[in-house]
Order: structure tokens, then sequence, then C-alpha cells
């Protein structure tokens, strides 16, 4: 049990480490795990796996975690290297990326709240997923 405890702080102090000493790794880990739960969501919209409550809440919850962390990840050093494809407007529109993780979160967590069966996940999780292509247009450059 002690040493359990002591696994689960030492990663989350590794993870905390990670964050302050390369933020473009940190949040590009981010990113992908929402491109993991955005792959979910769509097997659970298609019908390719079963739907289930649970596992749509997490999805969304997921989604609002990530927007809440990723706009202090963006410090002026951390333009380029990395193999970021952050776009420049996110440092000359910091107010506009920034608004666009605040409505991400805020959608995010109205999905979760939203959601009781499969036909709401649908309709959340498509609403949800324009954030993803919309602010992607702006900030993010195509690779
Ligand atoms: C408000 C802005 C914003 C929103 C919303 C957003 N992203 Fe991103 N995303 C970015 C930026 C900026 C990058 C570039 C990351 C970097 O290299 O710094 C990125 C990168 C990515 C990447 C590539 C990660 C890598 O390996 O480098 C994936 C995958 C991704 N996003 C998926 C998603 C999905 C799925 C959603 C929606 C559920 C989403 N994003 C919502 C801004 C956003």
């Amino acid at each position: 049990m002690i040493r359990t405890v002591l696994a689960v702080a030492a990663l989350a102090l590794g993870v905390t480490v990670a964050t302050a000493q390369d933020p473009i790794a940190a949040r590009k880990a981010i990113m992908k795990e929402n491109g993991a739960q955005a792959k979910n969501g769509a097997a659970m919209s298609k019908g390719d796996v079963p739907f289930d409550l649970a596992k749509a809440k997490a999805i969304f919850a997921g989604y609002a975690a990530a927007a809440e962390k990723m706009p202090t990840l963006y410090p002026d050093n951390s333009k380029t290297g990395g193999e970021t494809s952050a776009a420049p407007a996110v440092w000359t529109d910091k107010a506009g990326f920034a608004a666009g993780f605040a409505k991400f979160a805020k959608e995010s967590k109205e999905a979760e709240a939203a959601v009781t069966d499969l036909a709401s996940f649908k309709t959340q999780f498509s609403n949800v997923a324009k954030n993803c292509s919309g602010c992607h247009e702006t900030f993010r450059v195509k690779s």
C-alpha cells in the first residue's frame, strides 16, 4: 500500500518536472491523449465498440482536463524545437488561443453532464469535436 502511494507520488512528481522542463513534450503528450480519446469516441459513435456511459463521460472529462493544462505550456521560449507543430498565431494571438481552450473546456464539461445514452453521446461528441479542427486551423501548422 505504502509502496503504491510512493510510486504514484513519484509519478506525479516526474510529470510535474517534465512539464516544467519540457513544455513542448508535455503539450504534445496531452494532445496525443486527446487524439486517442477522440479515436475511442469515434469508435463508440459508430458502434464499433458498445456504448458505455462511464467511458463516454471520461472522454469529455479528459478533454476538459487537457484544455485546462494546455494554455500554460506555451512560454515564449518554446516557439520552435521539439518537433512542435504550434503555429506562430499561438504567440501573436495569445488571447484567441486561450479563448479557444476556455471554450473547449466549457463545452467538454457541458457534454460530460449532458450525455445519457448513445444518441446524446453522438450529438455531444460531434459538437465538441468542432473545437479540435477549429483551433488547429489557426493555431497548428499542418504537417
Ligand atoms: C484551442 C486549441 C486546440 C484545441 C481545442 C485542440 N487542439 Fe490539438 N493541437 C493544438 C496545438 C496548438 C497543437 C500543436 C502542439 C504542439 O506541437 O505544440 C495541437 C496538436 C494536436 C495533435 C498532434 C500532437 C503531436 O503529436 O504533436 C493531435 C493528435 C491533436 N492536437 C488532437 C486534438 C483533438 C482530437 C482535439 C479535440 C478533441 C484537439 N486536438 C483540440 C491546439 C488545439
